[in-house]
C-alpha cells in the first residue's frame, strides 16, 4: 500500500504543500461543527500527525473514526501550529479496520501493570512506542560499535549440551517425557532427541571463546535463557544478551571496552531519539537526560570486591542480606555502591573464586578471580565478565573442584591445548541496559513479550 511514514510528514519540510497518503491508528479524535480533528500514529514517530477534516461540504458527516480505528488518509500536508498537519475532507478517509467500543486502550493513563495484561496491544501506547524505538536504536548502535572496530558478529547455538555458568539454571530441551521405565538418567537422556542431556543456553560465551580463538574479536547478540526462580523487576527467563569475546585481552582491556561501548550507545540514543528521551525524562525519571550526559562525560568508577565489602560493612546501612567477605553481592549492595558511594556507574573487580564461574582467570592470591561486574544506579548489575583462565591445568583443576563432567567440555578444553592465548569478554543484559537508559523500572516493560517465572502468553 503506497504511503508516506508519518515521521517523514512531520520532519520533511519538502512535503509541505504536497499531497500525501498516510496510514495509521487513531490515537484521539474530536468533532466540532465544521471541522474534526484526528490524531494518527503509525509507529514511525512518537508524535502523531493531526488530520484536519473539513466538514463544510458534508455537514452530516458524523462517523468520526473511534480511537484504535486504522485508517488510510490522503490529503495536503500543511504547516500546522507546531508541526505539519494534513488537510482532508471526509471523502479522503478510508477506514481499514473498525475499532469497537471495548478497545482496552480507549483512554490514556493506564498503569504499566494493566498494560502487561495486553502485550499484543501495548505497543500502541506512547510508552511502548518510545521503549521499542530506543531498544531498536540501542541494538543497532551496539552492532555499529562492534562492526566499526573490526569485531565479527557470530551466532552461537541456543540449544546446548554444556552449561556455561554452571549455576543449575538451564531449561531442559526434550522431546520425550521422563518415565519410570528408564533404569537411569543416562538411559533416559540417551533415548532423547540428541542422545544426551540438552538445554537452552544461558550464555553464548563458551562457543564465543571458540570463535574468538580464530577471529580475534567477536561478539554475539541473541537470547539467553535462565530458569532462575527470581520474581524480581530485573530478571527474565528469556533475555537478550550481547557477549563480546576478545583474544589477547586482559581484565583492564575488558573494562575499557565495556566502558567505551556503554558510552557510545548512550551517546547514540541521546542524539537519535530526542523525543523519546524527553518523554522518559518527563514521565519516568526526572533528570534522566542530564544523568546520562553526566555519565558519558566522566570515567566510570572502579573498586575491587574486597574494597566494596569494606565500604558496605562500614556504611552503617541495615541490609537485608548480611555482608561478609565471600558473600555474593545482592541488588541492595550493588545499588548502595553505585548510588550512594560512587553516584555513577562503577566496575567491581576480583571477586572470590567460590562465587564465580569455573572459566574465570585465577588471580595470584589464590582466593580471587579476574572477574568484573558493571553496576549502575537504579538497576544494579548490567554487565558481568572476566578474563578467562587460559592455562589448561589450572582450568582442569577449577572444573574438578566444581565436580564438572570434563567430557562435556572437551572442545572448550582443546582451546587451551592448541595455541592458547590470554583473552576475555563480558555479557551485557540488553533489557537491563534499556531499563537504565529509559528509567523504566521493571524489566517486563522494556521487552514486548516478557517471559518470567509463572508467566507466559
Ligand atoms: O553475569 P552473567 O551470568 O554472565 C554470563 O553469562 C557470562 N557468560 C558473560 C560473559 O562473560 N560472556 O550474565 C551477564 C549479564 C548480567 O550482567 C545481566 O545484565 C544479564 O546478563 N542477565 C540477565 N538479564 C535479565 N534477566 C536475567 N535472568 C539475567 N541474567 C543475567
Amino acid at each position: 500500500m503506497k504511503h508516506t511514514d508519518i515521521k517523514e510528514v512531520l520532519t520533511n519540510k519538502e512535503l509541505i504543500g504536497q499531497e500525501v497518503t498516510v496510514c495509521g491508528w487513531v490515537r484521539t479524535s474530536r468533532n466540532s461543527k465544521n471541522v474534526a480533528f484526528i490524531e494518527l500514529n503509525d509507529g514511525t514517530s512518537l508524535k502523531n500527525v493531526q488530520i484536519v477534516v473539513d466538514k463544510s461540504g458534508d455537514p452530516d458527516y458524523k462517523d468520526i473514526p473511534r480511537v484504535g480505528t486504522s485508517l488510510r488518509v490522503t490529503g495536503k500536508a500543511v504547516e500546522g501550529r507546531s508541526a505539519a498537519e494534513i488537510g482532508v475532507t471526509p471523502a479522503d478517509i478510508t477506514v481499514l479496520g473498525e475499532c469497537p467500543q471495548d478497545y482496552p486502550l480507549q483512554k490514556k493513563g493506564h498503569t504499566l501493570e494493566f498494560l502487561r495484561t495486553m502485550p499484543h496491544l501495548r505497543g500502541r501506547t506512547n510508552t511502548f512506542n518510545a521503549v521499542l524505538r530506543v531498544r531498536s536504536v540501542l541494538a543497532q548502535a551496539l552492532h555499529n560499535y562492534f562492526r566499526e572496530r573490526n569485531y565479527v558478529y557470530v551466532n552461537t547455538p541456543l540449544i546446548t549440551g554444556s552449561d556455561c555458568e554452571g549455576a543449575g539454571e538451564m531449561f531442559q530441551v526434550t522431546t520425550i517425557g521422563y518415565s519410570q521405565d528408564y533404569k537411569s538418567e543416562e538411559e533416559y537422556y540417551a533415548a532423547d532427541f540428541f542422545g544426551k542431556r540438552a538445554g537452552l543456553s544461558v550464555s553464548g560465551q563458551l562457543e564465543g571463546e571458540m570463535a574468538a580463538m580464530a577471529m580475534g574479536k567477536i561478539y554475539t547478540f541473541g537470547p539467553s535463557f535462565r530458569a532462575e526462580n527470581s520474581n524480581t523487576p530485573k530478571h527474565l527467563a528469556e533475555f537478550w544478551h550481547i557477549e563480546p569475546e576478545v583474544a589477547f585481552a586482559e581484565l583492564p582491556d575488558v573494562i575499557e571496552i565495556a566502558e567505551d561501548m556503554i558510552k557510545h550507545v548512550i551517546r547514540t540514543v541521546l542524539d537519535t531519539c530526542p523525543d523519546e528521551m524527553a518523554f522518559f525524562d518527563a514521565h519516568f525519571e526526572k533528570g534522566l537526560i542530564a544523568r546520562l550526559e553526566e555519565l558519558i562525560s566522566h570515567d566510570f568508577g572502579i573498586v575491587s570486591y574486597t574494597e566494596a565489602i569494606e565500604l558496605l560493612k562500614n556504611s552503617g546501612e541495615k541490609f537485608v542480606y548480611p555482608v561478609e567477605w565471600g558473600c555474593d553481592l545482592q541488588t541492595e549492595h550493588e545499588r548502595y555502591i553505585a548510588e550512594k558511594v560512587f553516584k555513577k556507574a562503577v566496575f567491581v573487580t576480583d571477586y572470590p573464586k567460590e562465587i564465580k564461574s569455573f572459566y574465570m582467570k585465577q588471580n595470584p592470591d589464590g582466593k580471587t578471580v579476574a572477574a568484573v561486574d558493571l553496576l549502575v544506579p537504579g538497576v544494579g548489575e548490567i554487565i558481568g565478565g572476566s578474563e578467562r583462565e587460559y592455562d589448561y591445568d589450572k582450568l582442569i583443576t577449577a572444573m574438578k573442584e566444581r565436580n564438572m563432567n570434563l567430557d562435556l567440555y572437551s572442545d572448550y578444553l582443546d582451546l587451551r591445548k592448541y595455541g592458547s592465548v590470554p583473552h576475555g569478554g563480558f555479557g551485557l543484559g540488553f533489557e537491563r541496559l534499556v531499563m537504565y537508559v529509559t528509567g523504566v523500572q521493571n524489566i517486563r516493560d522494556v521487552i514486548l513479550f516478557p517471559r518470567t517465572v509463572g508467566s507466559i502468553r
